[in-house]
């Protein structure tokens, strides 16, 4: 049917139409570079625009969906983009948070209730999930992405393309995804933006190309390239990315959209003047192109020279048409524009309740010394720290729709959760960051995202050690700001910033517990703050219902069970540093050692592992069970252990489950995550769990590139995170 509907549609189009569809440009918001798109409405009425992003609510995207399907010869309506990431309105944790929860139906969850309220505001099609694998933390957008282990990545991206497009796209409250950036983006060199990226093809297989598999196998709708080099051909104009994996290979049968002015950044890049690059592009499998109008004002000249065919030009046409027709727009154009739904439908109590629970599902303990945490809801704390009684940072990065007065402090947060029970001494401590280049920076076009108090740095902190003194305990709320991480945010220098460190250190001189609640949105180098404070609670952005979540953690209205997913590096000088590596053939070992992969003034290991997260209760694992230890071709095995909750609260546990394969025709890494389960227990309550392994688990990419196991020793370790675990060994032959 639907082929049929776009054939008769496509054999009324005149070339101008065509190339008209693949052009999407932006109006207002959400621009994230200096061009901005000129004279759109004529182009819309002209048939010359495909899509519009950067613009929501039922009422504007109906005035210009009507130029289109009013106005223009055809009636063609717009798809309407717009950067919702982690929430649309009702803001939800950044994705790397959101990972760290490692609760697949939560994460579906805030992908529905996004889609829900995206839709109520006239969108149908999302620049999300970002599943990127960054092993980098000094990458602004690790904290877009869900970490480092390509295995937990894909599965959070199909619970992501599940939660957007819903059982059909056709549905009023189901979007389409645009699954991105295509791809290793992740890799790029020094953590530096837009920065080249070149790695084996083992590599990029193995360990960076799972997840956009796994959300294509989800049915994601479409992609979108990245702006990185791969084998040296920038991703947007890249024929075997576009065309020969990701079509050929893997089955996608949706549209591809270019990043924002990628297109004409192919030439910076050194591949030709607009119009080579254009039709490179176009050539190579990109449909859409955004905001840079490369397609727009040179494939018909490029036609005419036979550097492009019609049928090149027809193909991408008619994947952007089918787009519009799997999400129902030639049925009605208007499917999604409806302003009760927008009143009714739109950061609503209930959403809200659903994001304070999920928020608090993201949230990481990483140090609790003498169970500082939880506190009691009596006595008296000081609440101290630029991020303390503040809505303006609570949402974090791409929040294009997100309204920061809607968030909640911390402040408000523990006031309403305590009520009158805590005198709470509240001190700002500290700017930000006082850093010249980086506050410039953070203000970019002219926003005003971080400002210093007009108050000196010493009279701002003497106030936080008076507020400290007077208080039984010293929570302090530090971090990076919303605009620190996200696109562009590369920071060489992962440490809290000076400002707040000072203060962190004039606190801890006080010998009072010392809590730190921690916003970011990357991993950070805290190893002074491993040693000096009691306890450390990270929280991420953890967007609109931010200080309530906070405050039910830290009041142990809710016990924390969150594991982060991106490993926590000791100093910037380890990374790339993740749990997957390789061995080399010189293994690092603790201890003093010369001639091995080590470095002289460090150890190698990371300061919390991937999988790392601690709760207010302990839990115990008993060795691991196998039901065989020999095994032989497609049988399967059962890998057993027993978790006892050995301490005081009910609690949450992430049963984590990783093979290593140590003798194989490749060298492999260490191990590799391959399941888990989240259980709850209650105090003294013991829990079997099970994992099943198939040969599926132990395949990887080899040297030709094939997809297979190979017989012989595997590791099975089952643990609390992926430096804790309990081992038994199998022979598996073929
Ligand atoms: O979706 C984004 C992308 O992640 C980075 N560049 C801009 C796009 C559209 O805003």
């Amino acid at each position: 049917k639907m082929n049929t509907y776009v054939t008769g549609l496509m054999s009324k189009m005149t070339l101008d139409e065509k190339i008209g569809q693949l052009n999407l440009v932006t109006i207002g918001a959400a621009t994230t570079g200096s061009v901005v798109n000129k004279g759109v409405e004529e182009k819309i009425k002209n048939g010359a625009i495909g899509g519009v992003f950067g613009i929501w609510g039922a009422d504007q995207v109906k005035q210009i969906q009507d130029l289109a399907v009013k106005n223009s010869r055809l009636h063609i309506p717009l798809i309407f983009g717009l950067d919702v990431i982690h929430g649309h309105r009702t803001i939800f944790p950044i994705p790397l948070g959101l990972s760290a929860s490692w609760d697949m139906d939560l994460i579906k969850r805030s992908a529905q209730i996004a889609a829900k309220e995206a839709t109520a505001e006239g969108l149908n099609w999302v620049y999300s999930p970002m599943v990127d694998i960054a092993r980098d933390p000094r990458w602004g957008r690790i904290s877009e992405g869900s970490g480092e282990d390509p295995w937990y990545g894909s599965q959070v991206a199909k619970a992501m393309v599940q939660g957007y497009q819903g059982s059909s796209m056709k549905n009023a409250d189901a979007v389409m995804a645009c699954v991105k950036h295509f791809a290793l983006y992740g890799g790029a060199e020094a953590g530096r933006e837009y920065n080249t990226v070149d790695m084996s093809r083992i590599k990029m297989y193995q360990d960076y190309l799972p997840p956009y598999k796994a959300a294509v196998d989800a049915g994601a709708g479409s992609f979108m390239s990245s702006f990185n080099t791969v084998d040296g051909v920038p991703a947007t104009g890249n024929q075997w990315l576009l065309t020969d994996v990701l079509r050929k290979q893997w089955g996608f049968k949706g549209f591809v959209v270019s990043d924002y002015t990628a297109v004409n950044e192919m030439t910076a890049h050194g591949l030709g003047d607009l119009q080579t690059v254009s039709a490179l592009a176009l050539k190579a499998g990109l449909d859409m192109d955004m905001v840079g109008e490369g397609f727009l004002t040179t494939l018909k000249k490029s036609l005419t020279a036979g550097k492009v065919t019609q049928q090149e030009i027809d193909l991408a046409c008619r994947r952007v048409l089918e787009a519009k027709y799997k999400l129902g727009l030639f049925d009605n154009p208007y499917k999604s524009i409806d302003a009760s739904r927008e009143a009714k439908d739109v950061l609503t109590a209930e959403n809200r309740t659903e994001a304070r629970n999920i928020t608090k599902h993201s949230f990481v303990l990483l140090k609790n010394s003498n169970q500082t945490l939880p506190l009691k809801k009596a006595g008296s704390i000081a609440l101290v720290g630029p991020l303390a009684n503040n809505q303006r940072d609570m949402l974090g990065t791409w929040v294009v729709a997100g309204d920061w007065q809607k968030s909640i402090s911390v402040m408000q947060g523990i006031k309403d959760v305590v009520g009158d029970g805590v005198i709470i001494n509240y001190a700002k401590g500290a700017n930000i960051t006082e850093d010249s280049l980086f506050i410039q920076r953070l203000n970019f076009f002219g926003q005003q995202m971080v400002t210093v108090d007009p108050k000196p740095a010493d009279e701002l902190l003497k106030e936080a050690v008076e507020a400290a003194k007077k208080s039984d305990v010293i929570v302090a709320v530090v971090g990076e700001s919303q605009s620190m991480s996200g696109e562009s945010s590369s920071r060489s220098d992962i440490d809290i910033p000076e400002s707040q460190k000072n203060m962190l250190k004039e606190l801890a001189k006080l010998g009072k517990p010392l809590v730190i609640v921690l916003f970011n949105g990357r991993p950070l180098t805290l190893t002074w703050e491993d040693k000096h404070a009691s306890a450390i609670l990270e929280v991420w952005a953890p967007g609109t219902e931010a200080g309530n979540a906070v405050a039910d953690v830290l009041f142990g209205d809710y016990n924390p069970a969150g594991k982060i997913t991106a490993t926590f590096p000791r100093s910037v000088g380890q990374i790339p540093i993740y749990y997957n590596h390789k061995n080399t053939g010189r293994p690092y070992t603790s201890g003093p050692s010369k001639f091995k992969s080590n470095y002289l003034d460090i150890s190698n290991d990371p300061l919390y592992p991937f999988g790392f997260g601690l709760s207010y209760t302990t839990f115990s694992y008993t060795d691991v069970k196998l039901n065989k230890t020999t095994l032989k071709g497609n049988e399967n095995l059962t890998a057993t252990v027993t978790i006892t909750n050995t301490g005081k609260y009910a609690g949450e546990e992430v049963v984590q489950l990783y093979i290593s394969d140590p003798v194989a025709s490749i060298s492999r890494s260490v191990k590799e995550l391959k399941d888990f389960k989240k259980i709850s227990l209650q105090p003294g309550e013991q829990k079997e769990v099970s994992f099943t392994i198939s040969p599926d688990e132990l395949k990887f990419y080899n040297s030709q590139l094939k997809y297979d196991w190979e017989p012989g020793k595997f590791i099975i370790q089952i643990g609390t995170n992926s430096s804790d675990t309990h081992n038994a060994s199998v022979q598996w032959n073929k």
